[in-house]
Formats: structure tokens, C-alpha cells, sequence
């Protein structure tokens, strides 16, 4: 691939890794670890990748050695190509876990350097807040999770702190000139089938309020387990593909499935706030290419456990 032009920050977006802590398929069918190295392998050759993002459901279990396993891959492939690494939590995860390895997400700083934290305890109920440099853009990590739930919400606590984070940009004027890019797991967009809107993000309407008007250059999201890409307020919306699966969306509404296939997006970002996504498939084609199929009723099931009622 050409190089990113001058000025322009090239992010590496992953999403939906689902790494277990104990090496377990995910969906009894798809060896997670695999797919990440295979992604990872298929990039390495990627130039002039600045920062690393993945947009949640890092973890299927929520073990800290699920996170320990992300960091030792992703970490390792982000300090070797010199970019930072920014992670923040899906409906999968658990903030205990994610935070006692990964911290607040924020792991390395530009150029891939460390980033220091101070150990600091949250409970699992507040959700997890990053903020970073990259390159003069501000990185926002947005936590939408809800624990115990599988759709996505964002607190009035958490939508303030993110209203606070762009006007202090505004108002610092210098700090981060060429805008915010903001990272979260449940799209501000409609979902290809029903399972999946269920698991919606509920307010996007309190997200679109806050951007309108920002120096937010793109919003970075997951969960749908397909590429997918729009605009919320007029800030485009990137949807990665999963790691884990491929989410069928030509199938009926009312089921799921998903195909075993593994992808990422490389996101270029220039200085004027132009922003380009070019698609990476890496088909694995030694697999059973379906990874799970739920019907009609076990799609109900999983809605009644994990939907807003
Ligand atoms: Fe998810």
C-alpha cells in the first residue's frame, strides 16, 4: 500500500478480537488468537502506521489473560511499527480485567512509547475513560458498554466528560490541531439484523448532539462484526470488520450467522480532516467457512438475556 501522505496519521483499526484467556474457540468454531495473528501477519508490511486502535470486545471472557494475550500481539506488532495503541471495552468485556492489564486503554503513547498510569481503582460499574496525543489529534476512548448487557448506552456522566474533552480542545487551541478522532465499541448507526439491534447503541442522538459542530474528524466503532461505514451529525462513522467473524447480513432479519473470515480497516486521516478507509480481508481459508448459525428462536433468546427491556 502507498505510504500515508505527510501530515496524515495512518490508524490500524481492529475490532471484535475476542481473545479467551484459556485459548477456547469463540462460538466453539473460530480459534480468535489465530485470526488476530493472521490479521496481524497480513499487515505487517503496512507503512507508516502511527496508531492502533481496536474498538472493543477485546476480550471474550473478560479474563485477564485474554488481555494479557492482546497486549503480548497487538502491543508487540504496534511497538515494532513504532505506532501508539489505543483499546476500549465492548459488551464482551469486563472494565475489571481490561483495566488491571490494559489500564484506562491508553497503552502506548506516540511513537509507540509506554504510557504511564497511575494505579488508580475504579469499580466496574464507571465506565472506562481514555484521552491521548496522537500525532496533534486528541484520541477518545468512549466507554458504551453496560455491564451484564449486550447493547450499548452512553451515560449522561460520560457524555459530559466527552462534551468537556472537545470544548477543552477548543479552548486550548494548539494542543491538538488537526481535531479528535473518537474510539467506541456499539456504532451510532442502524444494525444489519435484528440480534444486533438489539445490542444497538441506544441514545446515538446524545452522541450526535455532542459532536455536531466538533473538531471530531471521524468516529471509530465495532460489535456489528462487518464493515459498514456513515455519517452521524456529519462526522463519518467507520465500522470495522471483526477480528472473531464475519456477520452474514444477507441472511433473514431474524437470524444470525456468521462467516469465519477476519478483517481490519486502514484509516488514513490528513491534516485538513480528509479521511480515507481502505478494507483488509484476510479470508482463512483452511476453516469451515460458517462460524455459527442461530435460528429465529435462539436469536430471541439471546435478546431476552442480553437486549434493553
Ligand atoms: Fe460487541
Amino acid at each position: 500500500m502507498q505510504p500515508p501522505a505527510p501530515g496524515t496519521l495512518r490508524v490500524l483499526h481492529l475490532s471484535d478480537t475476542h481473545l479467551t484467556g484459556d485459548g477456547a474457540l469463540h462460538q466453539g468454531s473460530v480459534d480468535t488468537t489465530a485470526a488476530l495473528e493472521s490479521v496481524l501477519a497480513r499487515v505487517d508490511d503496512l507503512p507508516g502506521v502511527g496508531l492502533v486502535v481496536i474498538s472493543g470486545d477485546v476480550s471474550e471472557d473478560g479474563s485477564p489473560e485474554s488481555y494479557a494475550a492482546v497486549l503480548e500481539r497487538v502491543g508487540g506488532w504496534a511497538e515494532r511499527h513504532g505506532a501508539a495503541l489505543v483499546a476500549v471495552p465492548g459488551n464482551h468485556d469486563l472494565r475489571e480485567g481490561f483495566r488491571q492489564v490494559l489500564a484506562n486503554g491508553h497503552v502506548l503513547g506516540e511513537g509507540g512509547r509506554p504510557v504511564m498510569h497511575t494505579m488508580e481503582y475504579h469499580p466496574p460499574t464507571v465506565p472506562v475513560w481514555g484521552q491521548s496525543l496522537v500525532a496533534g489529534r486528541r484520541i477518545v476512548t468512549v466507554d458504551t458498554s453496560v455491564p451484564g448487557a449486550g447493547y450499548g448506552e452512553l451515560s449522561d456522566a460520560v457524555l459530559e466528560r466527552l462534551r468537556t474533552a472537545l470544548d477543552d480542545d477548543r479552548a486550548s487551541n494548539g494542543a491538538a490541531p488537526h481535531g479528535t478522532i473518537v474510539v467506541l465499541h456499539h456504532p451510532p448507526l442502524p444494525a444489519p439484523t435484528e440480534l444486533h439491534d438489539a445490542l444497538r447503541l441506544q441514545n446515538p442522538e446524545a452522541l450526535a448532539d455532542v459532536i455536531r459542530g466538533s473538531d471530531v474528524r471521524v468516529v471509530l466503532a465495532g460489535h456489528y462484526h462487518h464493515h459498514f461505514s456513515g455519517a452521524l451529525a456529519g462526522v463519518p462513522v467507520l465500522v470495522a470488520p471483526g477480528v472473531a467473524n464475519d456477520t452474514d447480513v444477507t441472511g433473514r432479519y431474524d437470524e444470525e450467522q456468521a462467516y469465519v473470515d477476519a478483517g481490519a480497516l486502514v484509516v488514513d486521516v490528513a491534516e485538513d480532516g480528509s479521511v480515507w478507509s481502505t478494507p483488509v480481508r484476510v479470508p482463512r481459508p483452511d476453516a469451515d467457512p460458517l462460524a455459527f448459525h442461530l435460528d429465529a428462536e435462539s436469536v430471541r433468546a439471546v435478546i431476552a438475556a442480553a437486549g434493553k427491556h
